[in-house]
Protein backbone atom coordinates (compact mmCIF):
# COMPACT_ATOMS: atom_id res chain seq x y z
CA UNK A 1 0.00 0.00 0.00
CA UNK A 2 1.28 3.34 -0.68
CA UNK A 3 0.92 6.64 0.87
CA UNK A 4 0.81 8.54 -1.94
CA UNK A 5 -2.64 9.35 -3.58
CA UNK A 6 -2.24 9.48 -7.67
CA UNK A 7 -3.79 11.41 -10.04
CA UNK A 8 -3.03 10.14 -13.66
CA UNK A 9 -3.55 12.43 -16.38
CA UNK A 10 -3.70 11.16 -19.76
CA UNK A 11 -4.39 12.56 -23.74
CA UNK A 12 -2.81 13.88 -26.88
CA UNK A 13 -0.68 17.09 -27.12
CA UNK A 14 -2.11 20.78 -26.90
CA UNK A 15 -5.51 19.34 -25.31
CA UNK A 16 -4.03 21.57 -22.33
CA UNK A 17 -3.08 18.78 -19.80
CA UNK A 18 0.25 20.22 -18.82
CA UNK A 19 -1.72 23.19 -17.80
CA UNK A 20 -4.42 21.69 -16.27
CA UNK A 21 -2.01 18.96 -14.24
CA UNK A 22 0.24 21.93 -12.81
CA UNK A 23 -2.48 23.35 -11.72
CA UNK A 24 -3.93 20.23 -9.84
CA UNK A 25 -0.53 19.42 -8.46
CA UNK A 26 -0.30 23.01 -7.16
CA UNK A 27 -3.72 23.67 -6.25
CA UNK A 28 -3.35 19.83 -3.53
CA UNK A 29 0.27 20.57 -2.76
CA UNK A 30 1.17 17.41 -4.62
CA UNK A 31 4.03 16.24 -6.55
CA UNK A 32 3.85 16.61 -10.39
CA UNK A 33 5.99 14.78 -13.30
CA UNK A 34 5.19 15.49 -16.77
CA UNK A 35 6.41 11.84 -18.31
CA UNK A 36 6.66 13.48 -21.74
CA UNK A 37 9.43 14.78 -20.57
CA UNK A 38 11.39 12.00 -19.43
CA UNK A 39 10.66 10.32 -23.28
CA UNK A 40 12.15 13.73 -24.26
CA UNK A 41 15.50 13.70 -22.31
CA UNK A 42 16.27 10.47 -23.67
CA UNK A 43 15.86 11.26 -27.04
CA UNK A 44 17.78 14.40 -26.77
CA UNK A 45 20.58 12.51 -25.33
CA UNK A 46 20.79 10.77 -28.28
CA UNK A 47 20.77 12.87 -30.45
CA UNK A 48 23.14 15.20 -28.03
CA UNK A 49 25.22 12.10 -28.66
CA UNK A 50 25.06 12.04 -32.57
CA UNK A 51 23.22 8.81 -31.90
CA UNK A 52 20.63 6.77 -33.77
CA UNK A 53 17.09 6.82 -33.23
CA UNK A 54 16.43 3.47 -34.22
CA UNK A 55 18.30 1.47 -31.78
CA UNK A 56 16.66 -0.03 -29.11
CA UNK A 57 19.77 -1.15 -26.95
CA UNK A 58 21.44 2.20 -27.38
CA UNK A 59 18.00 4.40 -26.60
CA UNK A 60 17.10 1.71 -23.64
CA UNK A 61 20.81 2.89 -22.13
CA UNK A 62 19.92 6.75 -22.55
CA UNK A 63 16.43 5.77 -21.20
CA UNK A 64 18.39 4.54 -18.17
CA UNK A 65 20.33 7.34 -17.16
CA UNK A 66 17.06 10.04 -17.23
CA UNK A 67 16.99 11.90 -13.93
CA UNK A 68 13.67 13.06 -13.24
CA UNK A 69 14.96 15.82 -10.92
CA UNK A 70 15.81 18.61 -13.52
CA UNK A 71 14.11 18.17 -16.52
CA UNK A 72 13.73 21.34 -18.45
CA UNK A 73 10.74 22.32 -20.48
CA UNK A 74 12.21 25.31 -22.10
CA UNK A 75 15.13 23.38 -23.53
CA UNK A 76 13.05 20.07 -24.39
CA UNK A 77 10.36 21.21 -25.70
CA UNK A 78 11.79 21.77 -29.16
CA UNK A 79 9.67 20.46 -32.01
CA UNK A 80 12.53 17.76 -33.46
CA UNK A 81 12.88 16.78 -29.91
CA UNK A 82 9.43 15.71 -29.63
CA UNK A 83 9.33 14.44 -33.23
CA UNK A 84 12.35 12.12 -31.74
CA UNK A 85 10.38 11.22 -28.20
CA UNK A 86 7.49 9.82 -30.18
CA UNK A 87 10.16 7.81 -32.19
CA UNK A 88 11.70 6.39 -29.31
CA UNK A 89 8.48 5.84 -27.38
CA UNK A 90 6.97 3.10 -29.79
CA UNK A 91 10.54 0.81 -28.25
CA UNK A 92 9.58 -1.86 -25.34
CA UNK A 93 12.44 -1.53 -23.81
CA UNK A 94 13.11 2.81 -23.53
CA UNK A 95 9.35 2.35 -21.80
CA UNK A 96 10.03 -0.26 -19.50
CA UNK A 97 13.38 2.00 -18.48
CA UNK A 98 10.95 4.88 -18.13
CA UNK A 99 8.27 3.38 -16.38
CA UNK A 100 10.10 2.16 -13.81
CA UNK A 101 11.15 5.78 -12.44
CA UNK A 102 7.96 7.40 -13.22
CA UNK A 103 6.46 4.62 -10.89
CA UNK A 104 8.86 5.56 -8.27
CA UNK A 105 8.21 8.98 -8.64
CA UNK A 106 4.34 8.08 -8.48
CA UNK A 107 5.08 6.54 -4.75
CA UNK A 108 5.84 9.80 -3.26
CA UNK A 109 3.54 11.25 -0.40
CA UNK A 110 1.44 12.83 0.18
CA UNK A 111 0.27 12.40 -3.66
CA UNK A 112 1.21 13.15 -7.51
CA UNK A 113 0.00 14.00 -10.02
CA UNK A 114 1.58 12.41 -13.47
CA UNK A 115 0.58 13.23 -16.86
CA UNK A 116 1.04 11.41 -20.15
CA UNK A 117 -0.73 8.86 -22.29
CA UNK A 118 -0.28 5.83 -20.62
CA UNK A 119 -0.66 6.69 -17.14
CA UNK A 120 -4.10 5.56 -16.29
CA UNK A 121 -3.61 2.34 -18.34
CA UNK A 122 0.28 1.34 -17.47
CA UNK A 123 2.48 3.42 -15.42
CA UNK A 124 -0.12 3.68 -12.45
CA UNK A 125 -3.60 1.57 -13.45
CA UNK A 126 -4.65 1.83 -9.55
CA UNK A 127 -4.67 5.23 -9.22
CA UNK A 128 -8.04 6.43 -7.65
CA UNK A 129 -8.37 9.31 -10.10
CA UNK A 130 -7.85 9.23 -13.86
CA UNK A 131 -8.34 11.64 -15.90
CA UNK A 132 -8.85 11.75 -20.11
CA UNK A 133 -8.36 15.26 -21.27
CA UNK A 134 -8.76 15.22 -25.35
CA UNK A 135 -9.53 18.32 -28.18
CA UNK A 136 -10.48 18.06 -31.63
CA UNK A 137 -7.17 17.85 -33.78
CA UNK A 138 -8.41 21.07 -35.11
CA UNK A 139 -8.50 22.68 -31.73
CA UNK A 140 -5.39 21.64 -30.42
CA UNK A 141 -3.44 22.88 -33.77
CA UNK A 142 -5.31 25.90 -33.77
CA UNK A 143 -3.88 26.57 -30.15
CA UNK A 144 0.25 24.96 -31.18
CA UNK A 145 -0.65 27.83 -34.21
CA UNK A 146 -1.50 30.77 -31.68
CA UNK A 147 0.83 29.67 -29.42
CA UNK A 148 3.95 30.26 -31.86
CA UNK A 149 2.88 33.48 -33.57
CA UNK A 150 1.86 34.93 -29.33
CA UNK A 151 5.19 34.33 -28.97
CA UNK A 152 6.14 36.04 -32.32
CA UNK A 153 7.38 33.50 -34.39
CA UNK A 154 5.91 32.50 -37.86
CA UNK A 155 3.90 29.50 -38.65
CA UNK A 156 2.25 26.91 -41.18
CA UNK A 157 -1.46 25.83 -39.71
CA UNK A 158 -1.65 23.33 -42.59
CA UNK A 159 1.44 21.97 -41.42
CA UNK A 160 0.89 22.15 -37.95
CA UNK A 161 -2.47 20.11 -38.26
CA UNK A 162 -0.70 17.49 -40.37
CA UNK A 163 2.11 17.60 -37.42
CA UNK A 164 -0.62 16.92 -34.43
CA UNK A 165 -2.53 14.12 -36.81
CA UNK A 166 0.49 11.96 -37.61
CA UNK A 167 1.82 12.66 -33.55
CA UNK A 168 -1.76 10.99 -32.47
CA UNK A 169 -1.30 8.06 -35.32
CA UNK A 170 2.00 7.49 -33.92
CA UNK A 171 1.12 7.61 -30.39
CA UNK A 172 -2.46 5.42 -31.09
CA UNK A 173 -1.54 2.84 -32.78
CA UNK A 174 1.47 2.01 -31.42
CA UNK A 175 1.95 -1.61 -30.23
CA UNK A 176 2.75 -1.26 -26.98
CA UNK A 177 1.18 1.31 -24.67
CA UNK A 178 -0.82 2.84 -27.16
CA UNK A 179 -2.42 6.59 -26.21
CA UNK A 180 -5.96 5.67 -25.25
CA UNK A 181 -8.01 6.14 -22.08
CA UNK A 182 -8.44 3.93 -18.91
CA UNK A 183 -11.59 1.83 -19.02
CA UNK A 184 -12.33 4.06 -15.82
CA UNK A 185 -10.93 7.38 -16.78
CA UNK A 186 -13.57 10.33 -16.76
CA UNK A 187 -13.26 12.01 -20.09
CA UNK A 188 -12.60 15.66 -20.14
CA UNK A 189 -13.07 17.23 -23.71
CA UNK A 190 -11.41 20.63 -24.12
CA UNK A 191 -12.46 21.92 -27.54
CA UNK A 192 -14.93 23.75 -26.25
CA UNK A 193 -14.25 24.63 -22.70
CA UNK A 194 -12.02 26.61 -20.73
CA UNK A 195 -8.72 25.65 -18.88
CA UNK A 196 -10.93 27.41 -15.65
CA UNK A 197 -13.95 25.37 -16.48
CA UNK A 198 -11.45 22.14 -17.20
CA UNK A 199 -10.04 22.73 -13.90
CA UNK A 200 -13.36 22.99 -11.84
CA UNK A 201 -14.34 19.52 -13.55
CA UNK A 202 -11.02 18.35 -12.52
CA UNK A 203 -11.20 19.66 -8.94
CA UNK A 204 -14.98 18.21 -8.35
CA UNK A 205 -13.98 14.56 -9.73
CA UNK A 206 -10.44 14.81 -7.20
CA UNK A 207 -12.53 15.92 -4.47
CA UNK A 208 -14.74 13.35 -4.37
CA UNK A 209 -11.88 10.67 -4.92
CA UNK A 210 -10.29 12.29 -1.79
CA UNK A 211 -13.30 11.94 0.33
CA UNK A 212 -13.52 8.02 -0.48
CA UNK A 213 -10.22 7.89 0.28
CA UNK A 214 -10.48 9.80 3.10
O1 LIG B 1 3.74 15.00 -24.17
P1 LIG B 1 4.94 15.21 -25.05
O2 LIG B 1 4.64 15.83 -26.37
O3 LIG B 1 6.05 15.92 -24.34
O4 LIG B 1 5.47 13.73 -25.33
C1 LIG B 1 6.43 13.47 -26.32
C2 LIG B 1 6.23 12.06 -26.84
O5 LIG B 1 6.59 11.13 -25.81
C3 LIG B 1 4.79 11.70 -27.20
O6 LIG B 1 4.47 12.02 -28.53
C4 LIG B 1 4.74 10.21 -26.97
O7 LIG B 1 5.18 9.51 -28.10
C5 LIG B 1 5.75 9.98 -25.87
N1 LIG B 1 5.12 9.74 -24.59
C6 LIG B 1 4.70 8.46 -24.31
N2 LIG B 1 4.19 8.14 -23.10
C7 LIG B 1 4.05 9.07 -22.16
C8 LIG B 1 4.43 10.41 -22.41
C9 LIG B 1 4.96 10.72 -23.66
O8 LIG B 1 4.80 7.59 -25.17
N3 LIG B 1 3.57 8.71 -20.95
Amino acid sequence: MSDSFIIAIDGPAAAGKGTLSRGIAEQYGFHHLDTGLTYRAAAKALIDAGLPLDDETIAEKMAREVELTGLDRDILSRHEIGEAASKIAVMPAVRRALVEAQRRFSERPPGTVLDGRDIGTVVCPAAPVKLYVTASPEVRAKRRYDEIIGKGGSADFDAIFEDVKRRDDRDMNRADSPMKPANDAHLLDTSEMSIEAAFQAARSIIDAALSRNA
